[in-house]
């Protein structure tokens, strides 16, 4: 679909919007630049993203766009800087955006708590079996309380296991010690003492796995991880352990798991991000002890508002000269 010139601003730099952001944060880019929009509203493929945002200096997109090599070369000489809406930018071919000199910024650090939130919600609903005690009570079947219906697993004396203890992690870890939870994690190198606040080290994912009875990815999405959870790593898990996800859904071989969910090697899982989003693996729906959410760890007003100023503030530092503490490349 062609863009519409929506709003010509004082500025004289083409912005394409391939979502559409919050309010606040169309309004302040509507301040700065020349918008054009993707007006359906809808997610899009990198054909359509390279038909529709020619001749724009600033490509404001987000996880949902594949800003691969066809993007960069359709707006070669023109597109000065991609600016995309997550903290992950697996979806944006860096080298490419690298060999095109384009600035490619993200939106890090102001999504911590609303991410932290979700992964203690998913942590909790799968643990005590809420999707379904939910289903129970709307069926309108549920017979009254008894003394062996929906037990779960509590989280006191429990170990997490963070893969990817960065700030989302460490955020998650704090939250999680006040339920009574004992953190292990594993990243490249172990945090200073006063960011591990006592957790334990692993220096393998595999050791990691060994201790968690309920495993949280939290780690960046990068190639080297695709399909990390595989039949042979969940096997190190301890028996009916806990599998949590937030980061992105191509680190879960999802054949491995939803046979672990099936035959209960896995007690349950919690996800929120997904292989082929939204086309999620049909199975997962029918399967009672997966708990899952539709890629909402970000998902509140304000941080929505929060990631879209620290675009702005990335675009104003490289306007200005400035280093952006957001810039990727
Ligand atoms: C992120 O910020 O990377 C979230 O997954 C939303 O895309």
């Amino acid at each position: 679909m062609p863009p519409t010139l929506c709003e010509a601003s004082r500025g004289t730099l083409k912005a394409y919007l391939a979502r559409s952001f919050t309010s606040l944060v169309e309004a302040k880019i509507s301040e700065r630049y020349q918008v054009l929009r993707n007006s359906s509203g809808l997610a899009m493929n990198a054909e359509e993203l390279a038909g529709a945002a020619l001749n724009c200096d600033y490509l404001f997109v987000s996880a949902t766009e594949q800003v691969s090599r066809l993007v960069f070369e359709a707006f070669a000489g023109t597109l000065k800087a991609v600016a995309t809406l997550s903290v992950g930018f697996n979806h944006v071919d860096i080298d490419t955006a690298r060999a095109h000199e384009v600035a490619v910024f993200n939106s890090p650090g102001v999504l911590t708590d609303a991410c932290a939130e979700i992964a203690m919600l998913l942590i909790l609903n799968a643990a005590r079996r809420a999707h379904e005690g939910e289903v129970l009570v709307r069926s309108g079947k549920w017979p009254g309380w008894a003394p062996t219906q929906l037990l779960g697993i509590g989280l006191v004396g429990r170990r997490l296991g963070i893969l990817g203890m960065g700030r989302i992690g460490q955020a998650v870890a704090d939250r999680a010690r006040s339920f009574g939870v004992r953190v292990h994690y594993h990243n490249r190198q172990p945090l200073p003492a006063e960011l591990e606040k006592g957790a334990v080290y692993h220096d393998t994912p595999e050791s990691l796995l060994a201790v968690s009875d309920i495993f949280l990815i939290t780690a960046p999405g990068t190639p080297e991880l695709a399909g990390f959870l595989n039949r042979r790593r969940i096997e190190l898990l301890p028996l009916h352990a806990i599998v949590v996800n937030i980061a992105r859904g191509e680190m879960i071989d999802d054949d491995a798991l939803i046979e672990a969910l099936i035959t209960k090697r896995v007690f349950a899982a919690g996800l929120d991000v997904f292989n082929r989003e939204p086309e999620i693996d049909p199975r997962y729906r029918t399967l009672e002890n997966v708990f899952l959410t539709p890629h909402i760890g970000s998902a509140t007003e304000e941080t929505r508002n929060a990631m879209g100023l620290i675009l702005l503030e990335g675009l104003h530092a490289f306007e200005t000269g400035q280093i952006a503490r957001n810039r990727v490349c």
